[in-house]
C-alpha cells in the first residue's frame, strides 16, 4: 500500500500516526499562510513568464490561490495534520480546488526555500508592526518626560539615594534604550531583507527561473547568492529574537521600577486602577501586575533566542528538520513583545507622577553631599579634602538626626571657614540639579533641550522607516 502524502511515491507503508502527528507543524505554521499564498502567487507568475508552466496555468493556479486565501480567512478550510505544514496543506487545498494545474506549482521550488521566504516575509512584517508600537511607547514617555519635566527625585547608585536629579532625566533614559531597540529592529529588518526562493532543496534547480523577477515582485533589497546559505540561513530569525529579548530586558528594567515606586516604601508613581488588580484575601491591596507580567515574560522572551541559538549551533548544511523549531518561539515573542508594548504604552499614560514625595525623598536625605564638596572646591578646597569635610559633616547630620540644610552657619564654620551664607543656596535641589549643566547632564536647560532632540529623532524615524510599517 502506497502512502497518500504529496511526497509519497517512494514509501511502501503509511505514516505511524503518532510519528506523523509528531512532525506536523501545522498547528503553529498556519500562521505563515498569507505569507505562504503571497510567495506562490509570485512563484507562478515567474514560473509562467520563464515558459516553465503556461499561462493559463499560471492565472488558474493565481486565481485558485486567492480562492484558498479567502476560504481559509472564512474558516472554510480544514488544515490536516496528515499534510503536515501550512505549504503541504495549502498545496493540498489548491489541487483539490483546480485539479492538474494546482500540481505545477511547485516545479522548481522545495519547501526548503519555499518556508525560507515564508520567514523572511513575515519577519519584515513583524518588524514593521513592532517599530510602530515602540514609537507609540517612546511617544508616551517622552509626554511623560514634558509634562514632568521640573519633578525632582533621587537619582540612585547601588539603589542608593546618589544626587538629585529630574525625573524627565530619569524617565527619559527609556527613550533611548527604546531609540535603540529601534534601531535594532530595523537592522533584523534588513537582515531578513535577502530573497531565498530559487535555492531549491538545497543545490538550485535544473529549471530556468528568474529569481531576479521574484525578489523584485516582492519588494526584497537583496538575494541571496548560494542556495545552500538560502535555505540554512535563519540569522534574521535570531536577530529579531535578540532584538526582542534586549527590548524585553528594557521594559523589565523599566518594571524593576515602576514596581518599587509604587510600593509605600517608596510612593514615587501611582499607577491607573483601570491598570491595576486586586487581591482575593487582602482588601487593601493594588497590585501592579502588569509590570510584574512584562518582567516575568522577558524569561520566556530570553529563553526564546537560547532556544534557538542552541536549535542551529550544531547544524550541518543545508536543510534539517530541527528548523522547524524557529517557529513557535518566534511567533511567541512577536505576540509577547507587541502585547507588552501595548500594555506598557497604556501604563505610562496612566501612570501619576508624585512629585510631592519624589521631592521629600530628596530634602530628607544627603544626596546634596557632592554638591556641598563642589561648594567648597570652588572656594579653593582640593577635591579630596573637601570629600572628606562633607563626609563629616553628613555623619555629624546623621548623629544629631538632621539634614545639611539644617546647619546653622556656625555649625559649618566649625568644619571649615569657608563656608559662608551662599552655602544654603548651593545645597538647594534645584540648584543642585541645574549646576549639573553639562552636555547631556541632569539640568533643566539640558533635559530641556534632550527632549526636543528626541522628539526631532522620533519624528525622522518614523519619516524614514514608514514604508517598513506598511508592508
Ligand atoms: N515544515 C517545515 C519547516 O518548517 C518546512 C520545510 C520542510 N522541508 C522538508 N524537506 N521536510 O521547516
Amino acid at each position: 500500500m502506497s502512502n497518500e502524502k504529496l511526497w509519497g511515491g517512494r514509501f511502501e507503508k503509511k505514516t505511524d500516526e503518532q510519528i506523523n502527528e509528531f512532525q506536523a507543524s501545522i498547528m503553529f505554521d498556519w500562521r505563515l499562510y498569507a505569507e505562504d499564498i503571497q510567495g506562490s502567487i509570485v512563484h507562478a507568475k515567474m514560473l509562467a513568464q520563464c515558459g516553465i508552466i503556461s499561462q493559463e496555468d499560471a492565472k488558474e493556479i493565481i486565481k485558485g490561490l486567492h480562492t484558498v486565501k479567502q476560504k481559509f480567512e472564512n474558516d472554510e478550510l480544514g488544515f490536516r495534520m496528515e499534510y503536515e505544514d501550512v505549504h503541504l496543506n495549502l498545496e493540498k487545498a489548491l489541487t483539490n480546488l483546480i485539479g492538474e494545474a494546482g500540481g505545477r506549482l511547485h516545479t522548481a521550488r522545495s519547501r526548503n526555500d519555499q518556508v525560507a521566504l515564508d520567514m523572511h516575509l513575515y519577519v519584515r512584517k513583524e518588524v514593521g508592526n513592532v517599530l510602530a508600537l515602540i514609537a507609540k511607547l517612546q511617544m508616551a514617555i517622552l509626554a511623560a518626560a514634558k509634562e514632568n519635566i521640573e519633578v525632582i527625585m533621587p537619582g540612585y547608585t547601588h539603589l542608593q539615594r546618589a544626587q538629585p536629579i529630574l525625573f524627565s532625566h530619569h524617565f527619559m533614559t527609556y527613550f533611548w534604550m527604546l531609540e535603540r531597540d529601534f534601531a535594532r529592529f530595523v537592522r533584523a529588518y534588513h537582515s531578513a531583507d535577502y530573497m531565498p526562493l530559487g535555492a531549491g532543496a538545497l543545490a538550485g534547480t535544473t529549471f530556468p527561473i528568474d529569481r531576479n523577477f521574484v525578489q523584485e515582485q516582492l519588494n526584497f533589497q537583496g538575494i541571496y547568492l548560494n542556495s545552500l546559505d538560502a535555505v540554512s540561513d535563519r540569522d534574521f530569525v535570531l536577530e529579531f529574537l535578540s532584538a526582542a529579548s534586549i527590548l524585553m530586558v528594557h521594559l523589565s528594567r523599566l518594571s524593576e521600577e515602576i514596581i518599587l515606586w509604587s510600593s509605600r516604601e517608596f510612593s514615587f508613581v501611582e499607577l491607573d486602577d483601570a491598570h491595576c488588580t486586586g487581591s482575593s484575601m487582602m482588601p487593601q491591596k493594588k497590585n501592579p501586575d502588569v509590570p510584574e507580567l512584562v518582567r516575568g515574560k522577558t524569561g520566556r522572551v530570553v529563553g526564546n533566542l537560547v532556544a534557538l541559538l542552541t536549535t542551529m549551533k550544531a547544524l550541518p548544511l543545508a536543510y534539517n528538520k530541527d528548523m522547524q523549531e524557529d517557529k513557535e518561539g518566534l511567533f511567541d515573542t512577536v505576540d509577547t513583545i507587541k502585547q507588552c508594548l501595548v500594555v506598557y504604552e497604556q501604563i505610562i499614560s496612566g501612570m501619576k507622577v508624585k512629585a510631592e514625595n519624589m521631592r521629600r525623598a530628596v530634602e530628607e536625605d544627603y544626596s546634596n553631599a557632592t554638591d556641598l564638596a563642589d561648594y567648597l572646591v570652588k572656594k579653593g578646597v582640593p577635591f579630596r579634602q573637601a570629600h572628606e569635610i562633607s563626609g563629616k559633616i553628613v555623619h555629624y547630620c546623621i548623629e544629631h538626626g538632621n539634614f545639611l540644610k539644617d546647619l546653622s552657619l556656625d555649625e559649618f564654620k566649625t568644619f571649615s571657614d569657608k563656608f559662608d551664607a551662599d552655602v544654603y543656596d548651593a545645597i538647594k535641589p534645584e540648584t543642585c540639579v541645574n549646576a549639573r549643566n553639562s552636555l547631556g547632564g541632569t539640568s533643566t536647560e539640558q533635559v530641556k533641550k534632550q527632549i526636543v532632540i528626541a522628539g526631532k529623532l522620533l519624528e525622522n524615524l518614523l519619516k524614514n522607516t514608514a514604508p517598513l510599517f506598511s508592508e
